[in-house]
């Protein structure tokens, strides 16, 4: 018995923060960020938006759309590394904001590989026969923690979440062998210093700004490409595949320099690599679901699909599964704009 994904929902906030605006507050170009990121805008939620909300508009599209009983859901794992609050978890206030009465609901944090390991935890759950459908939500209100000030990293995230429907299959398509890695030496390269219980918040650390996001760029970026070719390689040979059989790869989107160099190091051709991330920017945990959304109807049952990713932590790691068959969406979609008050109107 495998774990396939049946349905997918997203969600993006309408507010667009393109690089021309970055560039009237940092000393950046859009050329320049266009260049070394393939950035060219990203979704920046409102205020009153947290990442709750995010979560349950793309969880409510997902149920909508494919018209899922959200009665029958019986858990909900939220990836994320901007929880709405410390305590308590994110996930039960998307349970109560969706109405799943009657999953448990759970925060995991990995970073950008978040999703990823929620997914891997999903399959498990559903190939172990104890659990039938849940829903994996990747999820990230990345302005929330990025220095605005600081050109190192505000040029690169973006708000957003996405949610998969995970049902029992006997079909053999499906979820197959996953790798994920974690290597505790590259937390001091890529972390939120304060505001955990190593350094709460303090005048200090407000003072320092070192309650927002710091990476090392040059060594991420090193570290991602070398992490996320060799883990791809990897996932592929414990699955017995070659990578002339892959139909699709759905990299994490946190530099597309970082897509190109793991792609060309796969020798798959760059059309078969999704890229979202000119409009989107790093959504951190969504960005993975949120390319399955965006591009969900170039699946065809039967394709394989790689996906690969790399985040704080360091985390990472790469899985493949064979597209299933999807559950029938209703004709007329809800449009991002109706998600967005839906929102608003939770609040
Ligand atoms: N605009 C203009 N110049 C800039 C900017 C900017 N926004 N940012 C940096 N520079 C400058 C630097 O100051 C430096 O100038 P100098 O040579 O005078 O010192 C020069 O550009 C080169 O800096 P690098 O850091 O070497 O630039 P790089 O080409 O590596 O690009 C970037 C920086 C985009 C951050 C890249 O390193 C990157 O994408 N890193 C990986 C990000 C990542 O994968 N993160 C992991 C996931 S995130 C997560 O888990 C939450």
């Amino acid at each position: 018995m495998n774990a396939v994904i049946t349905a997918i929902g997203g969600f993006v906030p309408s507010s667009i923060l393109t690089n021309k605006k970055i560039s009237e507050t940092v000393d950046t170009s859009d050329e320049w960020i266009v260049k070394r990121t393939g950035i060219k805008e990203r979704r920046i939620a409102d205020d009153n938006t947290a990442t709750s909300d995010l979560a349950a508009a793309a969880v409510e599209n997902l149920l909508e759309n494919y018209k899922v009983d959200r009665e029958e859901i019986e858990a909900l794992l939220v990836a994320t590394a901007t929880p709405d609050h410390i305590l308590a978890p994110t996930a039960s206030i998307v349970c109560e904001k969706s109405g799943l009465v009657n999953a448990f609901g759970i925060d995991m944090n990995a970073a950008c590989s978040g999703f990823l390991y929620a997914l891997e935890m999903g399959a498990n759950m559903i190939e172990s026969g104890r659990y039938s459908k849940l829903i994996i939500v990747g999820a990230d209100k990345m302005s929330s923690i990025v220095d605005y000030e600081d050109r190192n990293t505000c040029i690169l995230f973006g708000d957003g979440a996405g949610a998969v429907l995970l049902e029992k299959t006997e079909s053999g398509n499906g979820l197959m062998k996953t790798i994920l890695k974690t290597d505790g030496s590259g937390v001091s390269s890529l972390a939120v210093p304060a505001g955990g219980s190593r350094t709460p918040i303090s005048m200090q650390s407000l003072l320092h700004r070192t309650h927002y996001l710091k990476q090392d760029g040059a060594f991420v970026f090193k570290k991602a490409v070398s992490s996320m070719s060799q883990v791809s390689q990897d996932a592929l040979a414990k699955n017995e595949l070659q990578a002339d059989e892959i139909d699709w790869v759905i990299p994490h989107q946190a530099n597309l320099r970082i897509i190109n160099a793991v792609g060309e190091s796969l020798n798959i051709d760059a059309e078969k690599v999704k890229v979202n991330i000119e409009r989107y920017g790093n959504t951190t945990s969504a960005t993975v679901p949120l390319c399955l959304w965006d591009f969900k109807n170039d699946f065809k049952e039967g394709q394989n699909l790689l996906i690969t990713t790399f985040g704080a932590g360091f985390s990472w790691g790469a899985t493949c599964l064979k597209w299933g068959v999807m559950r029938d969406e209703k004709t007329a979609k809800i449009s991002k704009n109706t998600t967005e008050k839906s929102v608003v109107m939770a609040h």
